[in-house]
């Protein structure tokens, strides 16, 4: 595998004179990979971005973008990236397709003689076809996201920056650019995409980091992050109370009940693994708790990013 197609360095945004936006970042973004940047509302990942795109200047620290310095590069660089941030800036009086031939003919790098076929098949891609002559002040909120992708897909791209690219969709929309991504990544095009919603990422991403307050959390391969935190003990009875009260005295932690399901956090074993759930199972039964189904489940994103900052996942004030 070659150098990391995004690597910061104590990258770093203070603005004004408060707590920084980011601080202390080093982010690693491996060539081929989906990598998920998550983290809460407020958490600097919009920040990041900006700074990615040379569209900010860091207070401290740096980014090197394909190998090369941002935003000295920034010339080299960018046209093999495309982007999409934050609230993409249309023109609200032209149509979808007119905003995306103005775009097109803004890049130096761009062939005017396949610009129009490019166009359409970027319209087509995004599955804006429909509503290309539509003019975009009278688009939805997905459907100028939708648009926002489309300009990013114009040509072809090493890397991909996409800021919250299901913003404002549906969920049959969320499953359309989660296809896109897929198939994006299939073609080799590095995608970066951040995220508030933890199971967006971890249904397409191959790599994550998660953000808390503006400090990286962790960084690695979505399975390596989720196989970090402990796993859930999952059991379906009509017992519940019983149930509970027995998984306590067994170590278990944040038991909850839901319905005739009871889950807890499995404590850490002896030998650093889990205990085996077999003894669990065995301990119920012989409580007399009639125990209908029983297994643990994988551990999410969320159960890392709850184990890792002790909160849940909210906006921090
Ligand atoms: N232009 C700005 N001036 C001052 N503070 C800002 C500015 N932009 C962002 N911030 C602050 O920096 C912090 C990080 O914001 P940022 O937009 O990077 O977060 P985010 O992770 O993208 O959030 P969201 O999920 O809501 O998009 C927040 O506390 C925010 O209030
Ligand atoms: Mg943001």
């Amino acid at each position: 595998m070659g150098p990391p197609v995004i690597e910061t360095r104590g990258l770093t945004k203070t603005y004004g004179s408060g707590r920084p936006a980011v601080e202390g970042l080093d982010l690693s973004v491996p060539a081929g990979s989906i990598f998920g940047f998550l983290g809460p509302n407020g958490s600097g990942k919009t920040t990041t971005i900006r700074m990615l795109m040379g569209l900010i200047q860091p207070t401290a620290g740096g980014a090197r973008l394909l190998g090369e310095p941002m935003p000295a590069a920034a010339r080299r660089v960018l046209p093999r990236i495309g982007a999409l941030i934050e609230g993409p800036a249309l023109y609200g009086f032209l149509t979808g397709r007119a905003n995306l031939l103005r775009y097109d003919a803004a890049d130096p790098t761009a062939d005017p003689r396949t610009r129009a076929a490019r166009v359409t098949a970027a319209l087509e891609r995004v599955g804006l076809a429909a509503a290309a002559g539509k003019r975009a002040r009278a688009y939805s909120l997905g459907m100028k996201q939708r648009l926002g992708l489309a300009a990013a897909l114009l040509q072809p791209r090493d890397l991909l920056i996409l800021d919250e690219p299901t913003n404002g969709l549906d969920p049959q929309g969320m499953r359309e650019i989660r296809g896109l991504v897929r198939e994006l990544a299939a073609d080799g095009t590095t995608v970066f995409l951040s995220s508030h919603l933890l199971d967006e990422i971890e249904q397409v991403c191959t790599h994550a980091a998660v953000m808390s307050s503006g400090r990286l959390i962790t960084q690695g391969t979505v399975a390596g992050l989720a196989a970090g935190a402990r796993g859930r003990l999952a059991v379906t009875t009509p017992d519940t109370a019983d149930a509970v009260r027995i998984l306590k005295e067994h170590g278990l932690a944040d038991l909850v009940v839901t319905g005739d399901r009871v889950t807890g956090e499995l404590p850490p074993g002896t030998d650093g693994g889990e205990p085996d759930p077999a003894d669990l199972n065995a301990a119920l039964v012989v409580a007399g708790v009639r125990v209908r189904a029983f297994g643990t489940e994988r551990p999410s994103l969320e159960d890392v990013f709850v184990a890792l900052t002790g909160e849940g996942f909210d906006v921090a004030g």
